[in-house]
């Protein structure tokens, strides 16, 4: 299937920020996936060797590196990106990686892949189509490019479908308050959908739109990483936490750009400007316990993000 419309995938990260290429594209990528979860899923995508392998929506080239290398020696990679200076990166990532001979890099949008029916073994894209208007368009585009009996896999958030993840010892909200706040942030993820900002439920979508594709052995899996942190902080892993929640915080910068798109967001949801104003004081208050109880070494956390992996096989 050919779209002649170019997607609009205007979502409010803004990657030509370093800082927050920095924090999202590197940082969080450490948190998600465990060295066995990589391993398993490699079994499960059916990687190896000789493989055609492309990463739609590579960023930093982060799925690339991680499950590319799998279909080394003899294989092919390709990262395609929308953003030419992210593809940059991921091009001197790659030969970092001692695999750059076998990679290629191309700009282009994910919901018009500039490639060929069935030119891949697999298709991967992680972390790409919660940030478009139209995912579904860039699922038809990945199983359009991917050969039969290859697979199609699709790492991916799926908010909304049920509660929060993550917790803190700080969280001393009374039911009234804590009602509210699950209130804004399912309006936060109604107004990033209203706004064409993409679609964080993706994940709670992704198997019935493989399955209605005619996908085989569509299968799922969710990450199973939790970063914590808990007084007297023993572990190094926890150290580890707690001096980069700490770098975070110092280079916290409130009221820009993330936190203006945030109360956009809300009102597209249907927020009123009182809740918004509501939303804005709170927020702050609770930035300002939390960066006391991180300065106190008495917080404790976690957060672990909670992603998903979907595949299926094309007919
Ligand atoms: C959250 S980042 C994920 C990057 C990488 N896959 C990773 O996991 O580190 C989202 C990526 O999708 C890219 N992107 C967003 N919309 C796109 C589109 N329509 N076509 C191609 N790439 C797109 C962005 O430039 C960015 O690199």
């Amino acid at each position: 299937m050919k779209h002649s419309r170019p997607s609009d995938s205007k979502h409010p990260i803004d990657y030509s920020n370093p800082k927050v290429r920095r924090e999202i594209l590197t940082r969080q990528r450490r948190d998600i996936w465990t060295p066995e979860q990589v391993e398993s899923l490699a079994r499960h995508l059916k990687l190896k060797p000789g493989l055609k392998l492309l990463d739609v929506g590579c960023g930093h080239g982060y799925a690339l590196r991680t499950w590319g290398r799998y279909c080394l020696p003899g294989g092919e990679l390709t990262g395609l990106d929308r953003e030419r200076s992210l593809l940059a990166t991921a091009k001197r990532f790659c030969r970092r990686g001692g695999i750059a001979d076998s990679c290629r890099f191309v700009e282009g949008d994910a919901c018009d892949l500039p490639f060929k029916d069935n030119s891949f073994h697999v298709t991967l894209a992680h972390v790409v189509l919660c940030h478009l208007a139209e995912p579904e368009r860039a699922l038809d585009e990945m199983i359009r490019v991917t050969r039969r009996g290859g697979c199609v896999a699709v790492f991916d958030n799926a908010i909304g479908g049920g509660a929060v993840s993550g917790w803190s010892n700080i969280r001393t909200r009374s039911i009234e308050r804590r009602v509210f706040y699950d209130e804004m942030y399912l309006r936060m993820h109604d107004g990033v959908r209203k706004l064409g900002h993409g679609n964080f439920e993706v994940g709670c979508w992704m198997p019935s739109w493989m399955e209605a594709r005619g996908m085989k052995d569509v299968d799922v899996r969710s990450n199973e990483r939790v970063r914590w942190v808990a007084p007297p902080y023993r572990s190094p892993a926890q150290r580890v936490t707690i001096r980069s929640t700490r770098e975070r915080i110092k280079a916290f910068e409130p009221g820009k750009f993330i936190d203006r798109a945030y109360y956009r967001q809300l009102r597209a949801g249907g927020a009123t400007e009182a809740q918004v104003r509501r939303v804005r004081r709170g927020s702050k208050r609770e930035y300002e316990r939390f960066a006391g109880a991180v300065e106190d070494r008495t917080i404790a956390f976690a957060s672990s993000g909670q992603f998903w992996c979907i595949w299926g096989f094309k007919p």
